[in-house]
């Protein structure tokens, strides 16, 4: 990376810990998420805004509740999908979209979003929250790349992430901190979404900068141009 400061720390765990790990949280993570993600969650959607009849991606949708935001934007004519690395959470997402009557429109696969299993120019849109600071440095690049890849000329990429903004506060740097001690409990940390997202071939549409419990977050949406 050419902008060391801007660099975000590694997350040095195998894949096989992250899916377990999210597998053990799958339950509680409604309650532990609560209302601060939901928000900008939400607010994330709203920068994508997924219109009637196009087919949009979510990358490590959880417990699903954006699916189902996703599903009712794209309505009848359009199609949702969604891969998580935790079968729990694949379980908990298509019951919530099953009991939300949405099952026709939604497909959901558990897997790695480093390799999508789906070809090129497949989605008008692609979203992820709260999932991209949750890679390896090395890795963000290539699920960026993977997004880039599956969106057709014109697509867009919504990114709803912990951000790392130059001066990082006090809070940012107690978090990294705890990052470090504790990366198995405290598995993201902020990232440089702007820059990551024009590195990776996008023209960034859309900025908001927000925050939750002090914590900087960032909405990018970039558009795949070419
Ligand atoms: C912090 S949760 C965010 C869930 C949801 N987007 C939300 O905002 O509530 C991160 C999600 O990413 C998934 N995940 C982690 N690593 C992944 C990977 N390599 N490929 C696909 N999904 C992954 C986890 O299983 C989890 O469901």
């Amino acid at each position: 990376m050419s902008e060391p400061r801007l660099s975000p720390s590694r997350v040095l765990r195998p894949r096989e810990d992250a899916r377990s790990s999210y597998n053990r949280l799958a339950r509680w993570y409604d309650l532990l998420a609560g209302a601060s993600e939901a928000r900008l969650c939400a607010a994330g959607l709203e920068a994508l805004a997924v219109r009637e009849g196009e087919s949009a991606l979510e990358i490590g949708f959880g417990t699903g509740h954006a699916l189902l935001d996703l599903a009712r934007a794209a309505g009848t004519e359009g199609r949702v999908f969604g891969i998580d690395i935790s079968d729990r959470m694949v379980a908990r997402a298509r019951a919530r979209v099953a009991d939300a009557g949405l099952a026709g429109c939604v497909e959901l696969v558990q897997g790695d979003a480093v390799s999508l299993p789906w070809p090129d120019a497949r989605f008008d849109a692609a979203f992820m929250a709260f999932t991209l600071e949750l890679f390896d440095t090395p890795d963000i690049p290539v699920v960026l790349a993977e997004c880039r890849r599956v969106l057709k000329p014109g697509g867009r990429l919504g990114v709803v992430a912990m951000a790392r903004r130059r001066p990082g506060s006090l809070m940012v740097r107690l978090y990294e901190w705890a990052h470090r001690r504790f990366p198995a409990a405290v598995d993201c940390r902020p990232i440089p979404i702007r820059a990551l997202v024009e590195r990776s071939g996008f023209v960034v549409g859309r900025v908001e900068e927000s925050s939750t419990w002090g914590l900087p977050v960032d909405i990018v949406v970039g558009i795949k141009m070419v």
